[in-house]
C-alpha cells in the first residue's frame, strides 16, 4: 500500500495549505485565462506535482472540465495515474534535463495531442537541474510555446533558476505545510484506512514531516505497518519507532530545572534523565525540538489567555504543564524561560563543533537551573 500516492487530492479543493494557488488557478480557470507556463516553487511533498496533474486533469477531463474534474473518465483516470500519453512528467534529475532531451521534448512538443486532450502538458520536475544547453534550449521553446501545449516547472530551488525563464512563467509559491493541518489529513486517512489511532501518535508524524505531506503519509504508513493489523496506533509506540523522547521525559526534566525551590539543586536527578532521553536512541536534534517546544508551550501557558488552542496536549501533559507554570507565576520566572531557551540555541550550536550531545545537554541544564533560582 502506498498512502500517499493513494490520497493523493483529485480535486484543488483537497489541496492541503496553499490557499493562494488554489485561488488564482481557479480564478484563472474560471474565466479561461490559463497562463500557457506555470512555475510551481517549494519544498518536497507540499504538493506541485499534484497540482500540475490536476491542473491537466481540470482542463482536459472529458465529462465535467474546470475545479472538479470527474476523475472517471479515461483523461482524467490516465493522468491521475501518470499514465497520459498526452501530458509527460519529465524528470530534469535523472539525465532527462540534458540539451538532447529538451530538444526532443521541443519536437514533441510541436505535434498535436494524440490521446484524447485538448491541451498537451509537459510537467518538467526539478527544472534548476536542466543543464546549461538544455536551459537555453527550454528557454528558446517557453519564448515561442506551440499552441495547446502547457508547461509547468517544478523546483525545490528556485534560484538556480534562470531568471529569463522565471520571467516566462507565471509563478506560484509552495509553502511547507503546518503541523497541525497535516494532522488533520492524516486523521482523515486512518480513519478512512479503519486504523485506531491516539493523537499523540498522529502528532509524532506530523511533527517529524517537517512540512511535507509526502513524508507524514510515509511515516505514519510506517507507524501502520510496525502497529500490526488491527491493533492500535499508540504514541508510545510512535515514539519507539521513530526513536522519539517520549514526551513524559521533557516533563520530568523540566521538573527537575524547577526544583522545589528550596535547598540545593541536585543536578544527578536531571543528568539521570538526560541519560534515559539518549539511551533510548534520540538524537540531539529530536531532543532540542522537544525541549524547545516544551519551554514555547511554558510561554504560551503563561501569556494567552486561551492557551489550549495553541497546542495540543493530552490531558495528564495538560496538568503538568499547568503545575509548572503555576510554580513559575509565583517566582515571575519568565525571563528565566527566555534564558533557558537561549542556552538551548547555544547548546546546539555547540554541537556543530562536536560537542557531544550530552555534555550540551548537561550545560543547558544546569544553565537553567540557574536562571530559575535568580
Ligand atoms: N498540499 C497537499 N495537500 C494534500 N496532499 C498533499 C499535498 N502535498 C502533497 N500531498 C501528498 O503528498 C504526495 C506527494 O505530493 P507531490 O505533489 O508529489 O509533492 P511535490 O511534487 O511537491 O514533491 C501526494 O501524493 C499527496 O498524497
Ligand atoms: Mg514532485
Ligand atoms: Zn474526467
Amino acid at each position: 500500500m502506498n498512502l500517499a500516492r493513494k490520497y493523493r487530492p483529485k480535486v484543488l479543493s483537497e489541496l492541503i495549505g496553499q490557499p493562494s494557488v488554489t485561488r488564482v488557478l481557479t480564478n484563472s480557470l474560471e474565466s479561461d485565462s490559463l497562463h500557457p507556463v506555470y512555475l510551481f516553487v517549494g519544498p518536497p511533498g507540499s504538493g506541485k506535482t499534484t497540482t500540475a496533474r490536476l491542473l491537466a486533469a481540470m482542463e482536459n477531463c472529458l465529462t465535467s472540465p474546470g475545479v472538479n474534474p470527474c476523475g472517471k473518465c479515461d483523461n482524467c483516470k490516465k493522468i491521475f495515474t501518470g499514465n497520459h500519453t498526452d501530458v509527460s512528467e519529465i524528470d530534469a534529475a535523472s539525465g532527462a534535463g540534458s540539451a538532447e532531451e529538451i530538444r526532443k521534448l521541443k519536437k514533441d512538443a510541436s505535434f498535436s495531442p494524440i490521446d484524447g486532450c485538448g491541451t498537451k502538458y509537459f510537467i518538467l520536475d526539478e527544472c534548476h537541474r536542466c543543464s546549461p544547453t538544455a536551459s537555453d534550449a527550454l528557454l528558446k521553446l517557453l519564448e515561442e510555446p506551440p499552441k495547446r501545449v502547457r508547461f509547468v516547472l517544478c523546483t525545490t530551488d528556485v534560484h538556480k533558476m534562470r531568471p529569463a525563464i522565471q520571467s516566462r512563467s507565471q509563478k506560484h509559491d509552495f509553502g511547507r505545510i503546518y503541523w497541525s493541518q497535516i494532522s488533520e489529513n492524516l486523521k482523515m486517512v486512518a480513519k478512512s484506512e479503519k486504523v485506531d489511532f491516539e493523537d499523540e501518535a498522529i502528532h509524532l508524524c506530523s511533527k517529524m514531516a517537517n512540512g511535507s505531506m509526502r513524508d507524514a503519509l510515509q511515516l505514519m504508513e510506517r507507524l501502520i505497518g510496525y502497529t500490526g493489523a488491527g491493533k492500535k496506533m499508540t504514541g508510545d509506540l510512535a515514539a519507539e519507532m521513530f526513536k522519539a523522547v517520549p514526551t513524559v521525559l521533557y516533563y520530568d526534566l523540566i521538573d527537575q530545572v524547577l526544583g522545589d525551590g528550596a535547598g540545593k539543586p541536585d543536578a544527578s536527578k536531571g543528568f539521570k534523565v538526560i541519560n534515559e532521553m539518549l539511551q533510548g536512541g534520540a538524537n540531539f536534534e529530536s531532543i532540542y525540538q522537544g525541549l524547545a517546544n516544551h519551554l514555547r508551550n511554558m510561554l504560551v501557558k503563561m501569556t494567552a489567555s486561551k492557551a489550549g488552542d495553541f497546542m495540543s496536549l493530552t490531558e495528564d501533559a495538560a496538568r503538568r504543564l499547568n503545575d509548572q507554570c503555576v510554580k513559575c507565576q509565583k517566582g515571575q520566572k519568565l525571563k528565566a524561560i527566555f534564558k533557558s531557551i537561549h542556552a538551548l540555541n547555544k547548546a546546539k550550536e555547540s554541537t556543530v563543533y562536536n560537542i557531544p550531545a550530552e555534555i550540551a545537554l548537561q550545560t543547558w541544564f544546569v544553565e537553567s537551573v540557574v536562571f530559575f533560582r535568580e
